[in-house]
């Protein structure tokens, strides 16, 4: 008989031994014993644990079978954003870059860090006290999905900082992905078993990670690799390097092709090495990526919108592949504009079936002179929609099979026109076609703009084509029994459509700007404008003749000041152009988008739109706030947005400098940092009554 202290103790053992073993398989990529001695040990874990369950600790590898099945994935608001990085593909892009750099920091080198650019899916890992507390997908970069369950199953995802001293907190970035010789095995398994297989090792990473059901992902061949670490203390490490090295030592896996070079032509020569590589590579990647060594640098270069100034990804040329154009159909977009689409025979491409291509517009499709019948080049890079690039070989029979752009919208009927000066033909229909319709009740619901979940195209397409639901003003009018009779939604699920309706009836007014679909009025104009009127009224009835000309009035005495060597005024609505001003005015003119704009409004139904700011203040009004953590109503972009509305400034961490630091649930390092400098710390209560002056 085994005492329990006994049993403890081997459990103790066994784990540790595993552990050590996932380590040098995944991390250093040199196991010594074999799987089937691997699994022995497993086993015996598992024998132990199962007659001993208080042994089972949540740390113990054989958690990693997967916890039962979820509901939903919960969000998650990340620290700090997960950015995205700039792209390049040729080698001029890269000088420009490096000199760019090097003005700016005053340097005659610079030293990259070069690694491959992993074709996976973005993660955050965040540990506490050593112990893995959650993981998180990237989302839209400011918030992701709850996936801690699916993540604690993957044998290269630590859940247990190794290392003499692991930091009390780190929240770790990295690429989940799945080598190609696994993702041909999943394949082969899905196909004996009748099920879907995957179109490429990124998309059977994604979907393996975002499975419901941990036990799932537990049987896919997942694995991570760490590139990066979120707001990494100051001080501690000099450079990207070893930051790596640091966290080999803590225990995850990092690109084993990372190199450091030095300047243009290093970036250059790493980028032909691995392109020369690519395909012997076990996983696949998409390109590389340079970052600058030092961090003091990094630091100094700082982000640009959203991406990081002192990273840069070199990708490889778009895959191309030959197909057969089946037909050539018309696809009505947001704004009307008349898409002429070539349907294809399915080809693999880029790592995907291809079935559709973009020939972007009518003039585009004349100039390439593509008809049905023809053997196209088709291309395709990363998540980048796919299109016809030339014509390889003529195959058309006759007439027929030339393309006519439609003279009438294939959805509504409506007359199309060819805007003189534009390439694209739109339907006139305007609201009055149900494509353009749903096209803008999506973008109105869009994560950018209102953000209310759940309000996909499969419902939008039911509530439009039901009649249920024309403007997006209707949506705030919706009733429980209308939405829980479609397809696939019960109570519950309507319920939820609507407690997400009402949550957003309190938007910034910029996201409610940009939520309109005004053609051309992207969210930075759109918060040019909620800065600029402090009222819709305001905006609606703006003269925008009158505007432009006193700009341009500006614009003038700007040049006369800049002769006599005065100090220039700041232009009204800079950034919002004639052609812009001229879209504004289009839009407010048409009687049915006032109209729409009024119901939106209506105080018993619709959106309420804050008490505005002021135009930004005097410099020296203008604050610097700090935002941690995650506040009960507010997203990170949203509450970013609303300081910067009110003229204030948001920086990434605490100094002296910062005024305010706005502080969630979980707020971290930075809380504690405005602590130590005395420094007022605000809820999100607090944060509105500052800005709004009571
Ligand atoms: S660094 C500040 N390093 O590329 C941005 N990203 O386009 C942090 N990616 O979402 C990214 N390999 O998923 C970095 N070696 C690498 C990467 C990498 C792949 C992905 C990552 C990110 C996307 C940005």
């Amino acid at each position: 008989m085994t005492s329990f202290a006994q049993a403890r103790a081997h459990a103790e053992a066994l784990r540790k031994e595993i552990s050590a073993h996932d380590y040098r398989y995944y991390v250093l990529d040199d196991p010594t014993i074999s799987d089937a001695e691997y699994d022995r040990l497993f086993s015996e874990l598992v024998e132990i644990e199962r007659l001993h369950p208080e042994l089972a600790t949540v740390d113990s590898p054989t958690q990693r079978v997967g916890s039962v099945p979820q509901e939903g994935f919960a969000t998650v608001r990340h620290s700090t954003p997960m950015l995205s990085l700039g792209n390049a593909f040729e080698d001029d892009e890269i000088r420009a870059f490096d000199k760019r750099l090097r003005e700016a920091l005053g340097a005659e080198i610079i030293d990259y860090a070069a690694e491959p650019k992993f074709d996976g899916l973005a993660v955050s890992l965040v540990y506490e006290h050593g112990r893995l507390q959650r993981g998180a997908t990237r989302g839209d970069g400011t918030t992701g999905e709850d996936v801690t369950p699916n993540l604690r199953t993957m044998r290269s995802v630590p859940l247990v900082l190794s290392g003499s001293a692991p930091p009390r907190e780190i929240e770790v970035r990295g690429e989940v992905l799945m080598y190609k010789r696994d993702f041909q095995r999943l394949n082969a398994r899905q196909r004996d078993a009748g099920e879907k297989e995957f179109a490429n090792p990124r998309n059977a990473a994604a979907g393996s990670l975002r499975q419901l059901d941990p036990r799932i992902t537990a049987r896919r061949p997942l694995r991570f690799v760490g590139y990066g670490v979120a707001a990494l203390e100051n001080g501690r490490w000099q450079n990207h390097a070893e930051v790596l090295d640091w966290l080999t030592e803590l225990g995850f896996p990092v690109a084993r092709d990372r190199s450091l070079v030095a300047g243009v032509e290093g970036m250059l020569e790493y980028y032909r090495t691995i392109g020369a590589r690519r395909e012997r590579l076990p996983y696949a990647i998409d390109g590389v990526v340079y970052k600058v060594n030092r961090l003091d640098w990094q630091r100094m270069l700082g982000f640009v919108s959203r991406a990081p100034r002192f990273a840069l990804a070199h990708k490889f040329p778009a895959e191309e592949a030959l197909t057969e154009v089946l037909g050539i159909d018309v696809q009505v977009g947001r704004t009307g504009a008349l898409t002429p689409v070539a349907r294809l025979k399915p080809v693999f491409v880029g790592g995907a079936k291809v079935t559709n291509a973009t020939l972007h517009n009518e003039e585009d499709l004349l100039r390439k002179d593509v008809w049905v019948g023809d053997t196209v080049v088709v291309r395709r890079a990363g998540d980048v929609i796919p299109e016809v690039v030339r014509v390889q070989q003529k195959g058309r029979r006759d007439e027929s099979d030339r393309f006519r752009m439609p003279a009438l919208c294939p959805v509504c009927r409506s007359e199309v026109v060819r805007v003189p000066g534009e390439v694209a033909t739109r339907c006139t229909g305007g609201l009055f076609c149900d494509a353009q319709r749903k096209q803008s009740l999506l973008h109105f619901s869009s994560r950018r703009a209102m953000d209310i979940e759940g309000l996909g195209e499969r419902l939008v397409d039911q509530l439009v084509d039901r009649n249920l639901v024309r403007t997006p003003a209707d949506l705030y009018r919706l009733k429980h029994a209308e939405l829980a009779g479609l397809e696939r939604m019960g109570d519950k699920s309507a319920q939820n459509v609507l407690d997400n309706i009402q949550k957003s009836r309190h938007p910034h007014p910029a996201r409610f700007i940009f939520a309109l679909g005004i053609p051309g009025i992207g969210e930075e104009v759109a918060k040019i404008l909620a800065r600029h009127f402090r009222t819709l009224g305001a905006l609606e009835t703006a003269d925008w003749k009158r505007l432009a000309s006193e700009k341009e009035a500006i614009r003038k005495d700007n040049a006369r000041r800049k002769k006599r060597g005065e100090a220039a005024v700041p232009v009204p609505l800079e950034g919002v152009g004639p052609e812009l001003m001229n879209s504004l005015e289009k839009f407010f003119r048409e009687l049915h988008n006032r109209d729409v704009i009024m119901r939106l409004v209506d105080p018993a139904f619709g959106v309420v739109l804050e008490a505005r700011p002021p135009e930004a203040g005097p410099a020296s009004a203008a604050k610097t706030f700090v935002l941690t953590g995650s506040l009960p109503n507010l997203s990170r972009d949203a509450a970013k947005a609303m300081i910067e509305a009110w003229g204030h400034r948001v920086a990434g961490s605490v100094s002296k400098k910062t005024d305010y630091v706005v502080a969630g649930d979980d707020a971290g390092a930075k809380l504690e940092k405005a602590r130590e400098l005395g420094i007022p710390v605000l809820d999100e209560n607090d944060l509105h009554k500052l800005l709004e002056g009571h």
